[in-house]
């Protein structure tokens, strides 16, 4: 017999991404509908180990929220609740497993459900914690566009129209002053920002981590256009792009966290100067493809995989990810959705209507 529902909570892990705030409001509203109580727990996960972290959401808490970047639950990608990092004086950092105790005080919470909004590593906290009979269901977010199981996350086209946008800007600028410049874009390990807004805003050069650069290819199609009288050049790369005798280029953070990557543009405009003897310029974009609001596609999106996790749990399926496949929004298992990372596929269309644009991919394809 399918159990009532009383109470539900959500959560926003990870790095944000825009359209979380409106996620959070269309599973509040959808929630309410229907009669039941939201618990909004703060900073991911951690809300379940201080429970002062927690906070009732009613309609009031998500008025006017649609529109507006970041998330009213805070996030952070810290904190693993397996991989929990301890810190006595004295002693080396450890990794300590906390997930028994976040299960016992969501019980003792009496939650019904939890609606987990986060991309690739909160839907692996999700299976993990799922599997330990916490009723669970995963919204996918993230603007890498990394996650398995759905076509799309939400936060990817902000992402793409933030970079094109400013790629578009920074034509003129290379064109009047003959300089190459060099754009280096998020999505960690998977290329599609660099891959949609390189090929949107018309780069000559667009370098992505799925296929190994050789920088001679790169400077040929910068030479050839100085052939052809084109004195400027525009190369978009992803922060995740290494040359194929080289690192991707990032910082380790310490134990329990993430490399983070970046600073590749900096090498592909070094290189770039030195063999062609072009004046050459870097733009770093950062966290500005992830701060602000959401674009349309985004917001409606993010309301649409919201009220489908509410009708979810309302027909008592648990341990899936919501997740597009257009025109509909179905549930996936999670472990679908965290089984491989989602890279580009070399022969996607996409990439065949770049390659067919004449966009060089560092990987000597490229024929003018
Ligand atoms: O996963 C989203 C993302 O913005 C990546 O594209 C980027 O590598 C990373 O997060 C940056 O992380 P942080 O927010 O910790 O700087």
């Amino acid at each position: 017999m399918q159990q009532r529902i009383r109470r539900i909570a959500v959560n926003t892990g990870g790095g944000d991404a825009p359209g979380l705030n409106a996620v959070i409001r269309s599973i509040v509203l959808s929630s309410l509908r229907r009669g039941w109580e939201v618990l909004g727990i703060r900073k991911g996960y951690e809300g379940l180990f201080d429970t002062s972290k927690i906070m009732q959401l009613d309609r009031d808490s998500v008025r006017g929220i649609t529109h507006l970047g970041g998330t009213i639950l805070g996030t952070t990608n810290r904190n693993h609740p397996f991989e929990f990092p301890v810190q006595l004086p004295g002693e080396e950092l450890k990794l300590v497993d906390r997930s028994d105790e976040l299960v016992e005080n969501f019980r003792r919470l009496k939650i019904d459900a939890l609606i987990a909004i986060g991309g690739d590593g909160s839907m692996d906290i999700a299976r993990r914690l799922g599997e330990k009979g916490l009723p669970i269901i995963g919204v996918p977010k993230t603007i890498d566009n990394d996650l398995s199981g759905t076509v799309v996350t939400f936060g990817f086209d902000t992402a793409v129209t933030v970079a094109t946008e400013a790629i578009d800007r920074l034509h003129s600028t290379a064109e009047a002053h003959e300089r190459v410049f060099v754009i280096e874009v998020m999505g960690r390990y998977a290329g599609w920002i660099a891959l949609h807004s390189g090929t949107s805003s018309t780069a000559d050069v667009v370098l992505i981590p799925e296929i190994p650069y050789q920088i001679e290819f790169v400077c040929d199609k910068i030479m050839d256009r100085e052939a052809r009288g084109r004195h400027f050049a525009i190369v978009v790369v992803a922060e995740g792009a290494r040359p194929v005798d080289g690192e991707m280029v990032g910082k380790d953070q310490g134990a329990g966290r993430e490399v983070l990557l970046g600073g590749i543009a900096e090498r592909v405009a070094l290189d770039i100067h030195e063999r062609t003897g072009k004046e050459t310029r870097t733009v770093v974009l950062g966290h500005l493809q992830r701060g602000g609001g959401p674009t349309t596609f985004d917001r409606l999106l993010a309301l649409r995989f919201g009220a489908a996790a509410v009708r979810m749990v309302a027909e008592g399926k648990t341990n899936i990810m919501v997740a597009l496949d257009p025109p509909t929004v179905l549930a996936v298992p999670l472990e679908v959705a965290t089984e491989r990372l989602k890279t580009v596929p070399l022969d996607c269309d996409t990439m065949l209507t770049a390659r067919d644009l004449g966009i060089c991919f560092g990987d000597g394809a490229w024929d003018g």
